[in-house]
């Protein structure tokens, strides 16, 4: 039987970025993962880190492609009613910004540094269980390499995503859930041409929200809302066009630029958080934890700051301090629910749904126009969007 202080299941950012911290406080974890380096690697997901997770990345040691690749945004767009609002971060924020660097891109990053530092991840395991969580060596029993294995641990981190098998480990006496399932998807797409825009904007139409984010001069990432149920299939490339020049059309003429797509997926939109994060000596997570719509671009970053307060508390307790993760799930728990509260106000406030009555598209569009026109409204958004320090 294999030993480590800390066994991670799951190499997302959450599982990779736990076990590079630790290493830095000298703590010993072993990584295990469903899928194969190449995939996690190629996986197309979030783009927006907040300043703290810039921060926290590049204090680390794990920041040098981002500082060189990624793109320092110092504000958003915000459109509606055919006009563009710019919201400012560092003037409402006190200098904080956001970084456009692909999720994919920090996977890269954190894979190489705990190859590079003789970390141990192991890629293309299966059948993951994880045994004795009220005892003081829990243990995660697996396939790998055409063999069972088990691995004896002082803690297990769940950081297996929303799908895992962590969360459901714990009884389901002692765990509730919140959950909101929201009545629209996302359609994304990767396009090959130029940005058509310096900053990102968020677009509320009456056809239903859009989105223009970037990932490098040369390749542009597009959302537009779309049923909950949709498939790719229903979205040939001239619709997705259409759609989307008429949801983000401007009076001033803006121009989107268009390009070969060449990546198409449906997100879903969900709410969600289980309370405690926490059952005996397993802790929970990242997406294993919770869920929140992309709309404010908060889920990696909550990984990160989940990721931050475990791995102090577990420093702590190697130096005798049990009281950092006995309040683990609370310290982070805050920091989720204002995040929860954000990304709901954000898809609330721009999307299309169904049974909307004339009325609720007034009320949008007023709140709307309340953000662009008072800087207490706008700074409440910009504070939430740059994030607080980790
Ligand atoms: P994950 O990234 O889900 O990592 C979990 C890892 O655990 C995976 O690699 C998985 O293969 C592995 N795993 C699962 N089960 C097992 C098992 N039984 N055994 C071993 N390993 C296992 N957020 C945004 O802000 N903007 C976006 O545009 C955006 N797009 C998204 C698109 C999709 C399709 C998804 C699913 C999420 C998106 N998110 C987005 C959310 C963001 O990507 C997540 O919040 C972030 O990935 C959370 O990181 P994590 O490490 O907690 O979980
Ligand atoms: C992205 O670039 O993928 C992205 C940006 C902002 C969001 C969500 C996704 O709110």
């Amino acid at each position: 039987m294999r030993r480590t202080q800390v066994g991670i299941v799951g190499a997302g950012p959450a599982g990779l970025l736990l076990s590079h911290l630790l290493h830095l406080d000298g703590i010993d974890s072993v990584v295990i993962e469903s899928r194969s380096r190449q995939e996690i690697e190629a996986t197309i997901r979030a783009g927006v880190l907040e300043q703290g997770t810039v921060d926290l990345l590049a204090q680390t040691g794990v920041g040098e492609r981002m500082k060189r690749e990624g793109f320092r945004h110092q504000g958003i767009h915000l459109r509606f009613g055919g006009r563009s609002h710019r919201i400012d971060f560092p003037s409402l924020t006190g200098g904080r910004a956001i970084m456009v660097y692909a999720q994919h891109e920090v996977i890269k990053d954190l894979v190489a540094a705990r190859l590079a530092a003789g970390g141990q991840i192991l890629f293309e395991v299966k059948d993951a269980a994880v045994y004795d969580l009220d005892s003081a060596s829990p243990k995660i029993r697996f396939h790998h390499g055409g063999g069972l294995q088990e691995l004896e641990c002082d803690f297990i981190a769940g950081c297996d995503g929303f799908h895992g098998i962590t969360r459901p480990s714990m009884p389901s006496r002692v765990r509730r859930e919140f959950s909101r399932v929201y009545p629209f998807g996302w359609f994304g797409i990767l396009v090959e041409a130029p940005p058509s825009t310096d900053e990102l904007i968020y677009a509320h139409h009456e056809r239903g929200f859009a989105l223009v984010s970037t990932r490098s001069p040369q390749i542009q990432r597009l959302y537009l809302q779309c049923e909950p149920d949709d498939e790719v299939k229903n979205w040939p490339d001239s619709r997705i066009w259409e759609e989307l020049h008429v949801r983000l059309q401007t009076a001033e003429g803006w121009k989107l630029a268009e390009g070969r797509i060449f990546q198409k997926g449906i997100i879903a939109m969900r709410s969600f958080v289980v309370e405690p994060m926490r059952y005996g000596r397993l802790f929970l997570a990242g997406d294993a934890a919770h869920i929140v719509p992309p709309t404010g671009a908060k889920g990696l970053n909550l990984a990160a700051a989940d990721v931050r307060v475990l791995s102090r508390a577990l420093a702590a307790f190697y130096s005798g301090n049990e009281e950092p993760l006995k309040t683990y799930s609370e310290t982070a728990l805050r920091r989720i629910w204002r995040a929860e509260h954000f990304s709901w106000w954000m898809t609330s406030m721009l999307h299309r749904f169904h049974d909307e009555s004339a009325f609720h598209h007034r009320l949008q569009l007023a709140e709307l126009d309340y953000v662009v026109t008072s800087r207490a409204k706008a700074q409440t958004l910009a504070e939430s969007y740059v994030g607080s320090p980790l």
